[in-house]
């Protein structure tokens, strides 16, 4: 439901359907968009996005607008939400705690393009290290790419990150 009116979730998929989002989007890569969540519909993306997200991992739970920030990354030239990321801001600093990207999209640098751009302009505006929530080993694998952590035989070690547990 979005206002009085049923929608498909193909239609919210549409970037067409939200082009104050896409208007707000800044470029974090060649090819890649990224747009914080504000309004209502802004997180009515997120949610049909995060259905997707759930056939992965049914860890995944909804976000709530009032305790979570989130962003939706956009590929550029075909104008299609490629994934997401959401977060929360407290007095402990930023915890990552979904991540995901479409399954056609993967393994094309997108999802650490997000991350790298979360790091230097959210999680680097609080003070030491930040968190990210129970992260699987692909997950681990990414922010070792990236050098937030290391991997030691079955152990992962934060360096730049720590781990938290599930809300
Ligand atoms: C994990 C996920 C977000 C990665 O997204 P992505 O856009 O494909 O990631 P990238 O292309 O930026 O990958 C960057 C690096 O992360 C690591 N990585 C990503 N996916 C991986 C996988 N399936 N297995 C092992 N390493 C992986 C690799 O080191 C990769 O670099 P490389 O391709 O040069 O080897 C995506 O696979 C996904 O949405 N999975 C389902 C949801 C999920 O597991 N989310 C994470 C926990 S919340």
């Amino acid at each position: 439901m979005h206002g009085k009116r049923f929608i498909q979730p193909n239609q919210v998929l549409d970037v067409r359907w939200n082009l104050g989002l896409l208007r707000r989007a800044k470029r974090v890569g060649p090819s890649l968009l990224l747009a914080l969540c504000g309004s209502e519909k802004d997180y009515l993306v997120l949610r049909v996005l995060q259905v997707l997200a759930k056939q992965d991992d049914v860890r995944f739970k909804f976000a709530n607008p009032e305790e979570h920030r989130a962003a939706l990354f956009l590929d550029k030239a075909r104008k299609r939400y490629l994934g997401f990321i959401i977060w929360t801001e407290g007095k402990g600093g930023a915890v990552l705690r979904q991540l995901f990207t479409v399954k056609e999209a993967r393994r094309k640098g997108h999802a650490a393009n997000v991350v790298e751009f979360w790091v230097e302009n959210h999680a680097n505006r609080f003070k030491g290290k930040f968190g990210i929530e129970e992260p699987n080993p692909s997950a681990l694998r990414l922010h070792a790419k990236l050098g937030h952590l290391t991997i030691e035989g079955p152990d992962a070690i934060g360096l730049k990150c720590y781990f938290v547990r599930s809300m």
